[in-house]
């Protein structure tokens, strides 16, 4: 979007707008000087929330999905049934200074932030959405931008306000708004950014139209030129649970960095290097996150921190194995759409992890590694006869190499099946044979089934005249079939001799 105009701006087009096609004597609604009964942010009853989910049984189908994060799971399960049950209270609403449970995920890329989030929600069926902080600054923060995430849960909640009043807003990348406190400019809009994020977490009402939204100013333009009133909606965000997270690289520095001060004559640097790379972000206290960046104020309204761990060789090798696993079920459904069934290899898992695990992407890597083994056999199989194959530590080695052995054995497999559909004859040619035959298709440039039904044009009616109805056919066929067909039928002739005589 390249100009937005403002609110007046707008209103002065279209006046000019409406004037042009229907006349001066239409008048034309000015919502913000007239002071026009805005009402509350909502006169409906209070939702009726379905909500009985109980912390261990939310823990228990995190479980059956998302590989260790055990710790997180436990806080993310509890403080969320807890912020849904409580909305149950009758005075849930009047209760004066109401502590939100404002959550915060810590951890690195690819272990399971936005998926637990994701499984969260789908679950409890609450209206959802997901933002990402890094929108916020690069466009240098516009006023709508945070309140814009309000007015898409209400678009989740199917139009309810209602029920959006009491969704979740998960937003990332949170660690891309913290000023850096080194440069001038970008730090303002971060600040800013957060200032107003501050604003949303803890209570405040948003306007259902969006001051930059054409379409909604324009209708309630023609609401106004029909009715006379202007009905403004506005969204209370009191009861909407936030959750943030983000990567947040350089803040184990920093929490290193106080525990080894505070560590002073404790033999601080030795006992450091205890700690496992990677589990000093379990030590993170609000002063790390403003020391990072942050407002004090923004961090005292995410009172609840939880910090993801990195993921091992094994761990990634689980979250293959697990029935659940999107990695392998997605995998399978590309080739499904095609009627190919793919199934894979233990070790061939094994591999894939390990490659991943490189990759440092967390389980991010599982589906990169999985798309460049298999992504010319998604292009290939579907334009051969293949309904099926395994995926083996030697597939996973030597890609291409599988792939050319698969799609020549469905090359000899496809000439044999139809040469019994033409001949009424099964044809089927021994290991040494096809060896032969790949060798010769590969000399000549043609395909195997090309070959072999250039090399054995004949065999259907010499079959039929020594009377068979299925032939192994060996090396020696192929390498002269019509030799080979000659003998048979010399060996048979000279048989029905033998029987005449
Ligand atoms: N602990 C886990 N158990 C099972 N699957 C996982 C786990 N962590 C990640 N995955 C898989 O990896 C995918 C990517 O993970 P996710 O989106 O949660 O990363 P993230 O932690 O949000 O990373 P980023 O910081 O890059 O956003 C998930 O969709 C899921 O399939
Ligand atoms: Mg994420």
């Amino acid at each position: 979007m390249a100009n937005i105009p403002n609110l007046g701006d707008l209103q002065k087009e279209l006046k000019e707008f409406f004037a042009q096609k229907y006349g001066q004597n239409v008048t034309f609604a000015q919502p913000e000087a007239e002071g026009t009964d805005a009402g509350p942010a909502t006169t409906e009853q209070p939702v009726n929330i379905q909500f009985d989910l109980k912390p261990e049984e939310l823990e228990a189908y995190l479980n059956e999905y998302v590989i260790r994060q055990d710790e997180t799971k436990e806080i993310l399960a509890t403080k969320i049934c807890t912020h849904f049950n409580r909305l149950k209270l009758p005075d849930a609403d009047e209760v004066v200074g109401n502590i939100k449970n404002n959550i915060i995920l810590i951890g690195p890329t690819g272990v399971g932030k936005t998926y637990l989030i994701k499984l969260i929600a789908k679950k409890i069926g609450v209206p959802f959405v997901k933002g990402d902080a890094t929108k916020f600054s690069e466009t240098g923060y516009v006023g709508g931008d945070v309140e814009d995430l309000v007015r898409a849960l209400v678009h989740e909640a199917k139009g309810s306000i209602q029920l959006a009043q009491y969704g979740i807003i998960y937003i990332d990348e949170i660690d891309k708004i913290a000023a850096s406190g080194t440069v001038i400019g970008p730090d303002v809009s971060r600040t800013g950014v957060q200032r107003n994020l501050l604003k949303l977490m803890e209570e405040t009402e948003v306007d259902l139209q969006a001051p930059h939204d054409l379409a909604s100013q324009m209708e309630s333009a023609l609401q106004f030129q029909r009715t006379g009133k202007i009905e403004r909606k506005r969204i209370n965000t009191k009861h909407i649970l936030f959750i943030v997270s983000g990567a947040f690289a350089g803040l184990e520095d920093i929490i290193k960095q106080r525990l080894n001060q505070q560590r002073i004559g404790f033999s601080a640097v030795d006992r450091s290097s205890h700690v496992e790379n990677g589990s000093w972000l379990r030590h993170v206290k609000a002063e790390d996150l403003i020391q990072y960046g942050f407002e004090s104020e923004f961090v005292g309204r995410l009172p609840v921190v939880a910090v993801l761990h990195p993921l091992s060789k094994d761990d990634l090798y689980q979250i293959l194995t697990n029935p659940n696993s999107p990695v392998i079920i997605g995998k399978k459904r590309d080739f499904q759409a095609y009627g190919i069934t793919v199934d894979f290899d233990a070790a061939a898992l094994r591999l894939i992890a390990e490659r991943a695990y490189d990759e440092k992407t967390g389980a991010r890597g599982l589906v990169g590694v999985c798309e460049k083994i298999l992504m010319r056999y998604e292009k290939k199989l579907p334009s051969t006869d293949i309904a099926q194959f395994r995926v083996t530590r030697a597939v996973v080695e030597h890609p291409n190499q599988e792939l050319d052995r698969l799609l020549t054995e469905a090359a000899i497999a496809r000439f044999e099946s139809r040469f019994q559909s033409d001949n009424g004859i099964r044809l089927a040619l021994d290991p040494e044979a096809r060896a032969a035959l790949i060798d010769a298709a590969r000399a000549s440039g043609k395909t195997p089934d090309a070959l072999g039904r250039e090399l054995f044009k004949d065999y259907g009616h010499g079959l039929k005249l020594v009377q068979l109805e299925a032939l192994t056919v060996p090396k020696a066929a192929v390498e002269d079939p019509v030799g080979y067909l000659n003998r048979l039928i010399r060996e048979f002739y000279e048989k029905q001799k033998d029987g005449s005589r």
